[in-house]
């Protein structure tokens, strides 16, 4: 499981600019599109005053890509990018991610498209400064981090060819996070850190781009710099979240504890063997959830950690598939040899219960991973999970009352 995660992380630096330090990365997976940024030294050491982002697509088959800071989609400072009206340079609209909508035009965000933007030979390229992208409603960069979050998604399809900042757009193809070291992206003034001034054109240009501080000549040390990207979140992820979640949700907290008080409420001549029966094919939809999950955890380890939610989800799961058969099935036996209740029956009786109810909480756990790629539980659902999950436990508990009840009463004496 440790070493599991790395399986997640890709990463590929491509290229470090004379002027200023860019961090550059292509996400797992979409060779054709790489994102960088740069931090001025100004704006790194006062904490405020622009920052430099390129969008760039080396196919033109994309409808639109995004790239933006944050930790998930909502409440994300998104910069979009798609095709101009004459479909030979970009648009850049800045947004902000919602919850379940698509992300909407930010008027607030103060961005300028800079030179060297444009379409042409099949690429696409957005150089983007924005300068006032330190703080922004929903959040705030540390523009001196050694690990900062940012959002990435693509559309693929047809150029969207729009002047407007508001284009409609559809939901992302692939989409996901990236952490990226912001000190090692880090240097240079504040002019445009995108031109190329390469080294054998000796002629320097009209523009005033000069590069005198030594620092600045020197591209940024590679090694140590590495962003980790992740993909979250593609149509198969999206689909696999979705069936883990719901699942789980519905072996905890209505199969497991309806057979379980089965074994009480059944024919008594059937019970047993039902509530047997019933709870091995419960446990086995359990492990496609289990299975589910852990492949979803490789992909979210190297932001999420393997935090409580996957920790508790692992030891529910194995002591139900480990002891809970074994254990019914040795009370089963002894019980038919003599009539009465073994240890067995107590150990496999507490233990379910208590699987039972953390794996009740634990899938609540899980709603925290709500969010993370493009699936997002609906704003009640959490609230509501609450509440179904606190009836069935309270309904366990009566139901148990009774039958106890109506025992001690039917009990002749
Ligand atoms: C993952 C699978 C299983 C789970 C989660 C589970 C869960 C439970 C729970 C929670 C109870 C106690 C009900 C209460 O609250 O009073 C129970 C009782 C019982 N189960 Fe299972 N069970 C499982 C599989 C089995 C199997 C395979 C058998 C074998 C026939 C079995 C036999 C029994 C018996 C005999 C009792 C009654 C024990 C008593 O007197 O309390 N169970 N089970
Ligand atoms: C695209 O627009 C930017 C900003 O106006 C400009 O600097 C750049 O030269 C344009 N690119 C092309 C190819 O026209
Ligand atoms: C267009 O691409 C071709 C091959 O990829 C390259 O040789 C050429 O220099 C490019 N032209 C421009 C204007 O970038």
């Amino acid at each position: 499981m440790l070493s599991a995660h790395r399986i997640g992380i890709c990463f590929s630096i491509l290229s470090s600019l004379a002027l200023g330090q860019l961090q550059t990365f292509s996400p797992p997976g979409q060779n054709k599109i790489t994102y960088s940024i740069n931090i001025p030294d100004q704006t790194a050491s006062s904490g405020s005053g622009p920052i430099f982002i390129q969008l760039k697509s080396t196919t033109i088959d994309i409808e639109w890509f995004a790239f933006g800071e944050g930790t998930r989609m909502q409440g994300s400072n998104i910069f979009l990018v798609y095709g101009n009206g004459n479909g030979n340079n970009v648009t850049v609209s800045p947004r902000l991610g919602g919850a379940y909508v698509e992300p909407l035009y930010n008027s607030k965000a103060q961005v300028t498209l800079l030179d060297g933007s444009g379409i042409s030979n099949g690429t696409v390229t957005a150089n983007i400064r924005c300068d006032n992208c330190i703080t922004w409603s929903g959040g705030k960069e540390d523009v001196t981090s050694s690990s900062t979050s940012w959002v990435w998604a693509v559309k693929y399809g047809k150029l969207i060819k729009s002047d407007s900042v508001s284009a409609t757009i559809s939901q992302h193809d692939v989409s996901g996070l990236a952490s990226v070291n912001l000190q090692a992206a880090t240097g240079g003034n504040t002019g445009n850190p995108f031109i190329t001034t390469s080294s054998d054109s000796s002629v320097p240009s009209a523009s005033s781009a000069s590069s005198t501080s030594p620092a600045s000549s020197n591209p940024s040390s590679s090694g140590s710099s590495q962003p980790v990207v992740t993909t979250f979140s593609t149509q198969s992820t999206d689909r696999k979240r979705i069936a883990h979640a719901a699942i789980m949700i519905i072996v905890m907290v209505v199969l497991f504890p309806s057979f379980a008080l089965g074994i009480h409420l059944l024919p008594s001549s059937w019970a047993v063997v039902l509530h047997g029966w019933l709870q091995v094919f419960t446990l086995a939809l359990t492990i496609a959830g289990f299975a589910l999950g852990i492949s979803l955890s490789i992909n979210l380890y190297p932001v999420t950690g393997s935090s409580y939610h996957q920790i508790i989800g692992i030891i529910v799961v194995s002591c139900l598939t480990l002891f809970q058969p074994a254990m019914g099935l040795l009370q089963h036996r002894y019980w038919c040899k003599n009539e009465k209740k073994g240890l067995f029956a107590y150990l496999h009786r507490w233990l379910g219960r208590t699987m039972i109810a953390l794996g009740i909480v634990n899938a609540g756990l899980g709603f925290r991973y709500t969010g993370i790629g493009s699936t997002m539980a609906p704003k009640g659902a959490v609230i509501a999970y609450g509440v179904v999950a606190g009836i069935v436990g309270l309904g366990y508990i009566l139901t148990l009352g009774f039958l106890a009840r109506r025992r001690r009463h039917a009990r002749p004496t």
